[in-house]
């Protein structure tokens, strides 16, 4: 047997916190004896029948004596009491022992300890567990309250690094996570995030207990007066030695949310409808993604679980007809375009992945209702294009990299300041591609090193036009500059070197606002105003694209591919897969909402393998790692040239292609602008094995696809990013034939 982590655990106070600590380092077998102490002589009998400790004594200063290193004792009496337990303590302490408490505030704990002892001992570890409930006492104490529960430690420049450690391994014992901070930082936390919500719940039901109708106010208090003054029946002593304890910060907060209250008021008095929508839209979206938010993480449920590894079993084919998810360039622009627009614009088919979302919670922090995304479909309120106000904090966008050089230029003309943060993805990506041109029109833009993310945006600068020719083939940084020509002075142009995704020339048209274009330039000219309207996003042609590569290289297989945006400027993957001698059928072609559209029939066919022609390559931009895995099944070489761009996107997506591929026993040789891919032709072209998608979903996503012409098993590592533009991808993967499973 393993020693121990603690020696004797003496609880002082059994109550919920103390108890439930005993009981789960008991059940964890991670202490050799438990002995309480408790005033009262009911309590420590009760405790020692409920089996929460092994022993009981009223007074601490009769266990002292036998105690010595590596013992600990956990002090969880109410705030205040917790200088009366270190008296005690004072001169009887033998050496080696460690204290610890679970007080919910700790500047005065540290206080209690510096007036007692004259200095701060180095065996005190000040600690707060973030578990409870409203429930107290000895009987509520459990075995499990700290599993998977947070427990903040504030140790102390004085605290020696033996006891911390102690502390430490013995919360995790109790299945705690345990996170540092200094203790100043957790009482503000704390006075915002629980003691505040405790003000609030004791004052409403007072308020309400105090009105001469309480009877009836109580008998029909439904559900919601339940769920919002729970904590109410917490134990009054404990908190109010916290509100006495905590003082300064809790005064903070409370004079923080008055002001929040009052303008509530005000909205509600004068019947303002859009400010109340605005209140609660922005708190609803922030209360369902909080935990998300808080890990600096992402907006969906999807991205809760960090690791997420697929599993793809190899063969199979594909078929049936199947819809994928909404255009992700068009579902970006359909909320800028509808927030700076007057009036309300209705997106059908908008794409909740998490890039979307990320464009979606940027807007209304700024202050835009924004209705839903329910089912694809999102009302916007738009506040025209001086409408915005400034965020409360930075804009954290996630994985986007479309978000962040978008916004970057329709928030280089606002008034105020905005800094634009996101994942360790996007802070690696090139952003003085859009900072230059923007200094450029005037724009005041400071970025990390190397023109990397973050980007700090400095308000109240009048832009002026420019005529800007772009040095690389990119939509993001066309669409950039042309939406800071919004709110410059003046015409501002873009020359392209190339064709580029032409979104958001086409959907300002769609929201009046007039774009001249001639070949490879678009300009247009600052002051005017945009219309709301409705907007139908057509499925993805990227995410298509799985589809179509998994039904060319299957034999047996044949897919429909629902109303899919076939945009003249997205289209290479067609024209390229067409090239390898793929079977593309483009049928019932339309136009919907100024973008045209068509149902996509694809069929096995045997590929060949292609010098792919460079002009397609930025309208295949997002479609390579797919197309790489087609290349690994065609008959001959692949060769590519061009494309230096695939190396900043999401991850260096010709290397990571090029590493997973030579795992999978394919011959791929990585090139500056390229790569060349030796195609194996028939039958079973991958072996099995892990390959890392390095967080880039469109690696993850080709990955899968190769399993069907897989010998063995594929393990995809680091795929919750697929959320960001396919959430659905596994369920629609498998209803289409693929054997794909997420582990
Ligand atoms: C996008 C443009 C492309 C593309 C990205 C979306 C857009 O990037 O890779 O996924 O919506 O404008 P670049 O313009 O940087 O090539």
């Amino acid at each position: 047997m393993p020693e121990p982590i603690v020696g004797r655990l003496v609880v002082v106070g059994i109550g919920l916190i103390g108890g439930s600590l005993a009981l789960s380092l008991k059940a964890a077998a991670a202490c050799r004896e438990v002995i309480g102490v408790a005033r009262r002589r009911q309590t420590c009998e009760q405790a020692i029948e409920l089996g929460i400790v092994d022993r009981a004594e009223v007074s601490l200063e009769s266990v002292l004596p036998e105690l010595g290193e590596g013992d600990v004792i956990f002090v969880a009496v109410p705030t205040l009491a917790v200088q009366g337990v270190f008296e005690v303590l004072r001169d009887r302490l033998p050496a080696g022992v460690t204290v610890t408490d679970g007080a919910s505030v700790k500047g005065s704990v540290v206080e209690a300890a510096g007036r007692v002892w004259g200095r701060l001992p180095e065996f005190l570890v000040p600690g707060h567990p973030i578990a409870g409930s409203e429930q107290s006492g000895v009987t509520a104490a459990r075995d499990d309250l700290y599993i998977a529960h947070r427990v903040i430690l504030t140790p102390l420049a004085e605290t020696a690094a033996s006891h911390f450690q102690r502390v430490e391994r013995m919360w995790q014992a109790a299945g705690a996570e345990v996170l540092t901070m200094p203790v100043r930082e957790h009482d503000e936390v704390l006075a915002a995030t629980s003691h505040l919500p405790h003000v609030i719940a004791y004052g409403l039901v007072d308020t309400l207990a105090h009105d001469a109708e309480n009877e009836n106010i109580f008998r029909y208090a439904a559900g919601g007066f339940r769920d919002f003054t729970r904590i109410a029946s917490s134990d009054p002593t404990m908190w109010r030695d916290i509100m006495l304890a905590n003082r300064d910060a809790i005064l903070a907060a409370i004079d923080l949310y008055s002001a929040n209250l009052s303008e509530l008021r005000g909205a509600i008095a004068t019947g303002d409808s859009d400010r109340l929508m605005g209140i609660f839209t922005r708190a609803k979206a922030a209360r369902d993604h909080f935990t998300k938010m808080l890990a600096k993480k992402a907006y969906t449920e999807n991205m809760q679980e960090q690791e997420v590894t697929f599993i793809a079993r190899p063969g199979g084919a594909v078929s049936g007809s199947l819809r994928v998810p909404g255009d992700k360039s068009m579902s970006h622009r359909s909320i800028m375009l509808g927030s700076l627009a007057e009036g309300v614009t209705e997106v059908e088919g908008f794409l909740e992945g998490e890039d979307a979302l990320a464009t979606l919670q940027a807007f209304r922090d700024m202050g835009v209702v924004i209705e839903g995304p329910d089912n694809g479909r999102v009302v916007i309120h738009g506040v025209g294009l001086h409408g915005l106000q400034a965020p409360p904090g930075p804009l954290y966008l996630g994985n986007s990299g479309t978000s962040m050089r978008l916004l970057a230029g329709l928030l280089a003309g606002q008034s105020f300041d905005v800094t634009l943060t996101g994942d360790e993805s996007l802070s690696k990506r090139p952003m003085n591609r859009v900072a230059d041109p923007l200094r450029e029109m005037g724009a005041e833009i400071g970025t990390g090193p190397e023109g990397r993310p973050p980007l700090k945006i400095t308000g109240g600068r009048q832009l002026h036009g420019i005529d800007y020719r772009l040095p690389m083939a990119s939509a993001q940084v066309k669409s950039c500059v042309l939406l800071a020509g919004l709110y410059a002075e003046g015409e501002t142009s873009t020359t392209e070197p190339a064709p580029t995704r032409d979104h958001t020339e086409r959907m300002l048209t769609g929201f009046g606002y007039e774009v001249q274009r001639d070949g490879p330039r678009a300009s247009l000219r600052g002051g005017g105003r945009l219309r709301g309207g409705r907007i139908d996003v057509p499925a993805d042609i990227s995410s298509a694209t799985f589809f179509m590569v998994a039904a060319a290289i299957a034999p047996g297989s044949e897919v429909l591919l629902e109303h899919v945006g076939i945009n003249p400027t997205r289209d290479g993957v067609i024209n390229i897969l067409r090239a390898m001698g793929a079977d593309i059928e483009l049928l019932n072609r339309r136009e919907v909402g100024g973008e045209p559209v068509a149902d996509i029939r694809v069929r096995h066919a045997p590929l060949a393998g292609i010098r792919i022609p460079e002009a397609q390559v930025p309208l295949a931009i997002d479609e390579f790692p797919a197309l790489f895995v087609a290349a690994a099944c065609a008959a001959g070489k692949t060769v590519l040239t061009g494309a230096e761009e695939l190396r900043v996107k999401e991850s260096d997506r010709i290397q990571a292609m090029a590493d997973g591929l030579e795992i999978l026993g394919v011959r791929a040789e990585p090139t500056p602008d390229g790569i060349v891919i030796e195609g194996a032709g028939e039958g079973a072209v991958f072996d099995g094995g892990t390959v890392d998608s390095l967080g880039d979903h469109r690696i993850a996503m080709a990955f899968a696809v190769a399993s069907l012409r897989a010998r063995d098993t594929i393990r995809i590592q680091n795929c919750a990013n697929v959320a960001t533009s396919f959430p659905d991808f596994v369920r629609l993967a498998q209803r289409a034939g693929m054997n794909l499973a997420q582990e």
